[in-house]
């Protein structure tokens, strides 16, 4: 696991796109696992900068979005606030913006009726697609890698889960409020990847900004490997885990001197 700590967010958030860029130069049919939240916003933007500016080309590119709540999916009808989907989230921020064919981009049906055996299909899809090249993620309050709240398997697959109050009042906070919704509207489940499913990518980057999250950050990388902080499972990862975070996320971390001096040394291979 490299751990890369940057000044700021703009900084973790360029670094990131970089490496995602790279991987898109190198195979231009690779399979993203994309995440939503505020964390990514500037990841997505720098990513929609070096395809107008640079002509980054993602008609190639598929992926898989990691979760979704149950119960509402994208409607176009709505303005986007509106809309509260993670599938029109990726729409607004990412997709609509970077010439991607949206028959290329999976989102979890949070309206599926049947979402049990839409969770079988969407596991089918991921494999069926050759796996996923490289998985981004955030991390939750409560510590969660999309929304595998505390106590969820670390071998689980996509299925339906069960959001903490944590969760719905950090997103209640973070999106629900400024659309003008109240706490009642927000949806309390989700089909959720599992974390089987994400440690199966081939590459991970997760990404952490704020004091807000330095504790949990500290825990996931640095403490002991448990579902009740199911980021820890980046620990289990088998491929190649980058870890990008901006200062204040790094300042509970016990080894920050060690992991500057990796970042440098490594450099210089
Ligand atoms: P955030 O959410 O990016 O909005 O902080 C992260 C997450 O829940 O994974």
């Amino acid at each position: 696991m490299d751990v890369l700590i940057r000044a700021d967010y703009d900084q973790m958030s360029k670094t990131a796109a970089g490496m995602i860029a790279d991987l898109v130069r190198k195979k231009p049919d690779c399979v993203l696992g994309l995440a939503t939240g505020g964390t990514p916003i500037g990841t997505y933007q720098e990513l929609i900068r070096l395809h107008r500016e640079e002509g980054l080309d993602f008609s190639n590119v598929r992926t898989f979005n990691l979760d979704e709540y149950l119960g509402i999916g994208r409607d176009l009808s709505k303005p986007y606030p509106l809309d509260q989907s993670y599938a029109r989230f990726m729409y607004e921020e990412l997709f609509r913006n970077i010439g991607i064919p949206l028959e290329n981009t999976s989102v979890p049906d949070g309206l599926a009726n049947d979402p049990e055996a839409f969770c079988d299909e969407y596991e089918k899809a991921i494999c069926e697609a050759g796996g996923v090249d490289l998985q981004l993620l955030g991390i939750g309050g409560d510590g969660h890698w999309a929304f595998n709240e505390p106590g969820s398997s670390l071998a689980s697959r996509t299925r339906i889960e069960v959001l903490t109050q944590q969760t719905l009042d950090d997103n209640y906070e973070l999106f629900y409020k400024g659309a003008g919704f109240s706490r009642e509207d927000m949806p309390h489940f989700a089909i959720t990847m599992g974390i089987g499913t994400i440690l199966g990518a081939r590459s991970l980057i997760m990404l952490a900004n704020g004091k807000r999250k330095a504790d949990v950050v500290a825990a996931a990388l640095e403490g002991p490997v448990t579902s009740r902080v199911t980021a820890s499972a980046i620990q289990l990862h088998a491929g190649k885990a980058t870890v990008i975070l901006d200062e204040d996320a790094a300042s509970g971390l016990n080894d920050v001197d060690f992991y500057k001096h990796t970042e440098k040394i490594k450099a210089m291979l």
